[in-house]
């Protein structure tokens, strides 16, 4: 009697315990301390789900190279660089310039609670976030700002652009395993806007490298994307991924933009179909027609600084 009631019971419990798992594995993925500050970095109001204060940043005005306004001006990472090195980096140069310092170089003589204190204004007023992020989330900035930066020269060059000495194969591994189900096999299945024009993951990868390498080590607020750092990758790890999503072909570091004044979806497939990299409905005015040809050149060839060709 006794041994039937254990043999009863026995798939009973290996049913909960399934439930179990499968409860565990459908979880929100644990984002860490580091990796808030990384996306206030990044973009500090969408972390707090508000909108951008408006108008310029009071500093914005200290610069005319950068001709972005309003909410952009706003995030630390337009002013200090996806590479945190500000006017020493690969922001140097192009539609991004600000000539604004480089984190990275200042940061080893700050501490913490210096940090914090330039985030209230206490070193210049015009500096001053604490209308907008309490303590808890400067702190969180802080520690991603002591603890949490990568210098990423070691794997990219700063003047081609190309990504040094790494494994596609080890990256199509773990693509294939935290990526491929949301962007798809070719990253293709999410199509990014950004200012204006439409572009898929490998060309993220190829316009901005130190951008895609941010974001894919610390995620994307408002995101459920896992995140590179919480989920223990090192840096080469980001590396990777970002050699794989730009290996396809050599042929594909060349941009395809398609112009076209029909706004027929048709074209649209027709296009995704032929792969490829932006699409654009050209307007049959002729001054807002070149004003298009001005901001995609400079989208396209000014964000970060120029490859030396040859
Ligand atoms: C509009 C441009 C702009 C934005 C946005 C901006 N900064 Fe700065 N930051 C500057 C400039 C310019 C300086 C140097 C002059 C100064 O100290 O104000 C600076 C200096 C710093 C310093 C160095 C302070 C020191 O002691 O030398 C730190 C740290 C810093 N910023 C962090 C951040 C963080 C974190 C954010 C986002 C929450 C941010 N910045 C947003 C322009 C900006
Ligand atoms: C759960 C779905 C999901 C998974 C899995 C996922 N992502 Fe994402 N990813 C998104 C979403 C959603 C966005 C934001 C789209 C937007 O901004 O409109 C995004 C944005 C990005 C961006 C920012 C692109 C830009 O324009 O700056 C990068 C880079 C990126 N993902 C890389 C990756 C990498 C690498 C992986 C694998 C580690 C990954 N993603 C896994 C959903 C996902």
């Amino acid at each position: 009697m006794r041994r039937l009631v254990l043999a009863l019971s026995l798939p009973l419990v290996l049913i909960f315990v399934g439930t179990i798992l499968v409860s565990v594995a459908n979880a929100q993925p644990v984002v860490s301390d580091l990796t808030l500050g990384a996306q206030f970095y990044d973009k500090w109001y969408a972390v707090l789900g508000v909108s951008a204060p408006a108008g310029d940043m009071p500093i914005w005005s200290r610069q005319s190279t950068n001709t972005r306004s309003g909410e952009q001006t706003w995030r630390c990472s337009e002013c200090h660089g996806w590479d945190y090195k500000g006017v020493s980096g690969a922001y140097s140069a192009g539609s991004h310039k600000t000539g604004f310092p480089s984190l990275m170089n200042i940061l080893p003589n700050l501490s913490q609670e210096e940090i914090i204190a330039h985030l209230k204004g206490e070193k210049d007023p015009a500096h001053d976030f604490s209308a907008y992020l309490d303590e808890a989330s400067m702190q969180k900035v802080a520690l991603f700002l002591k603890e949490g930066l990568i210098d990423d020269s070691e794997y990219i060059d700063v003047i081609s652009l190309k990504v040094i000495a790494g494994s596609s194969g080890h990256g199509r591994d773990l693509y294939q395993a935290a990526c491929a189900q949301c962007h798809g096999e070719d990253g293709k299945t999410i199509i990014f806007r950004t200012e204006g024009v439409q572009e898929s993951l490998g060309a993220v990868a190829r316009r901005d490298p130190f951008r895609f390498l941010h974001r894919t080590r610390f995620g994307v607020a408002g995101s459920e994307m896992p995140v590179g750092y919480d989920l223990g990758w090192t840096p080469a790890d980001g590396r990777d991924v970002l050699a794989d999503i730009r290996s396809d072909d050599d042929l594909r570091t060349i941009p395809v933009v398609v112009m076209t004044a029909s706004t027929s979806g048709e074209d649209r497939i027709e296009s995704e179909r032929l792969e490829v990299e932006a699409y654009l409905t050209k307007p049959v005015d002729l001054r807002k027609f070149l004003a298009l040809v001005k901001e995609l050149k400079s989208y396209w060839r000014e964000d970060v600084a120029l490859p030396i060709l040859g």
